[in-house]
């Protein structure tokens, strides 16, 4: 087994973990200074959100200069020590790496968009109108219902955008754009990174020359494009991987069938990994769960290099316990789940305190996408201001008083003390990483498996209806148990619970 296959990874978005020099805005140094509680908390990998030079529209996915650390964040040399500290306490780290498009600001596209005869202005996607006048094609750009072009004045062409007009989409069929940007993973392979969560990977090739399917026209063209060059470009991209020893990328692959997605494995010469983010937008009931934990287990019959991995929150979508309705035992059991589910889980910062999404009074919201209330600051001292030096960039989450880890490591019964134990158990048996799932069922409202090495077999069992519940196990059946088991051996309504069996 590779490492990134039995780790748990932890994605930590920067700006709202923890600030350290007052500015309001989270920083590698603060990242630095919770790498314990991190180590407590019992996660084996980080992943960082980008940390790069930005103008920030796209608060750090709209990229300056792919070889640098943004000054809001820190310095290169923070990023070196927090790469090194984080190795000596046996965790590793990966980059957030956005090669679909740069920044506007970024000096490529400023010399590309300088005149047409710009010796980088192949590096982007310039058209000029159709011969009736009308745009390239019918894309539409991400957050809006407004064309994915916009018209370059002193240049007289339209450029390609698939996110805001500030994020240019580079051309990934220009050879010199790949390989500049095959030498940015290198220059952070070089420096000891373990390895990239790749932005939008699947959307680098492109068929410009066809529309979008009209019936979808009022759609954003990113979740639709899936096409077969990319392929070929995700090929190059692991060899550049594969000149270094143990690295990994996550590829995050937008699209919403499991089926699309295991493509990006390619036969093994592609991602390592890809989200399969099908598990964002499944509701939360015990038949549609086991169609998804089937459907992603049949995979690895036809995709040799499929290993699934599990996703319930992250910094571009509502939090789970939100999703959840905030229901304490169903955000428990979705934990649960993430952790025992064969693939590897990415949690997202925050998700072990349970934490909401942040309401966000209209004058504070900040984000073109809207999704400032997942990425509110994580709240680590129980007095106000919680932790940071500050008042932070977005406001705190309404019941901060209770929810800040302080409070929780205080309360043997909290959700970050219910998921380090998790971790624990996670770590004790082998099941849980590499075992094989078997004997998925739904039977009335429990969902159920099993995982299994040779010598160690343990049990999942979820309750998503609204009452008490039978496990699908005999009492002589049960070494130990973990979660909320009644006294009468049954599962309470939304509860979940993990098995050691004989
Ligand atoms: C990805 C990121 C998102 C970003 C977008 C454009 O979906 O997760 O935060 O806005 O790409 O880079």
């Amino acid at each position: 087994m590779e490492w990134w296959q039995t780790a748990v990874f932890y994605q930590i978005y920067p700006r709202s973990f923890l600030d350290t020099d007052g500015d309001g805005v989270g920083d590698i140094n603060g990242i630095r200074s919770k790498l314990d509680y991190l180590v407590e908390l019992g996660v084996d990998a980080l992943w960082i959100s980008p940390i790069f030079p930005s103008p920030m529209r796209d608060f750090g996915y709209d990229v300056a200069d792919y070889c640098g650390v943004d000054p809001t964040f820190g310095t290169l040399d923070d990023l070196d020590a927090l790469v090194s500290e984080v190795h000596a306490r046996g965790m590793k780290i990966i980059l957030d790496w956005v090669p679909n498009h740069t920044s506007s600001d970024h000096p490529w596209f400023t010399e590309a968009s300088a005149s047409r005869g710009s010796t980088k202005r192949d590096w982007y996607v310039w058209r000029s109108p159709t011969e009736s006048g009308s745009l390239p094609n019918n894309w539409i750009r991400a957050w809006s219902d407004q064309p994915a072009w916009t018209w370059d004045e002193t240049t007289e062409q339209y450029y390609l955008h698939c996110f805001l007009p500030s994020q240019p989409d580079l051309n990934w069929a220009n050879i010199e754009v790949r390989a500049a940007m095959h030498d940015t993973l290198r220059f952070w392979l070089d420096r000891g990174i373990d390895g990239f969560r790749m932005d939008v990977i699947h959307l680098v090739g492109k068929e410009l020359e066809v529309d979008d399917d009209p019936e979808m026209a009022a759609l954003s063209h990113v979740p639709l494009n899936d096409v077969a060059i990319t392929h070929e470009y995700l090929r190059e991209i692991r060899t550049v991987m594969n000149e270094y020893d143990d690295r990994v990328s996550v590829g995050e692959v937008y699209l919403f069938d499991p089926k699309a997605v295991a493509t990006y494995y390619g036969k093994d010469d592609e991602l390592h990994l890809s989200f399969n983010f099908a598990s964002l937008v499944t509701p939360w009931r015990a038949e549609a769960w086991r169609d998804l934990v089937a459907e992603s287990e049949e995979m690895q019959l036809t995709v040799t290099a499929w290993w699934p991995t599990w996703v319930l929150s992250n910094h571009d979508n509502a939090r789970v316990a939100s999703r959840l309705g905030g229901d304490p035992a169903r955000v428990r059991a979705a934990m649960i789940l993430l952790l025992s589910l064969r693939g590897t889980p990415f949690l997202y910062a925050g998700e072990e305190l349970g934490l909401l999404d942040a309401e966000i009074p209209t004058e504070r919201i900040v984000d073109p996408g809207g999704r400032d209330g997942c990425r509110a600051p994580i709240p680590w001292s129980n007095r106000p201001s919680w932790g940071w030096p500050t008042d932070p960039w977005l406001p705190f989450v309404d019941d901060v008083a209770t929810v800040n880890a302080e409070a929780q490591m205080a309360d043997p019964d909290s959700m970050l003390n219910f998921t380090k134990e998790l971790l624990q158990m996670r770590r004790r048996h082998a099941a849980w990483r590499i075992g094989q799932l078997t004997k998925l069922q739904v039977v009335g409202h429990v969902l159920s498996f099993e995982r299994a090495t040779q010598d160690d077999r343990v049990g999942v069992a979820v309750n998503f209806g609204k009452s008490q519940a039978r496990l699908p196990w005999q009492q002589t059946q049960i070494r130990e148990s973990f979660g909320s088991i009644s006294p009468e051996g049954e599962l309470p309504p939304g509860g979940a619970a993990w098995v050691e069996l004989t």
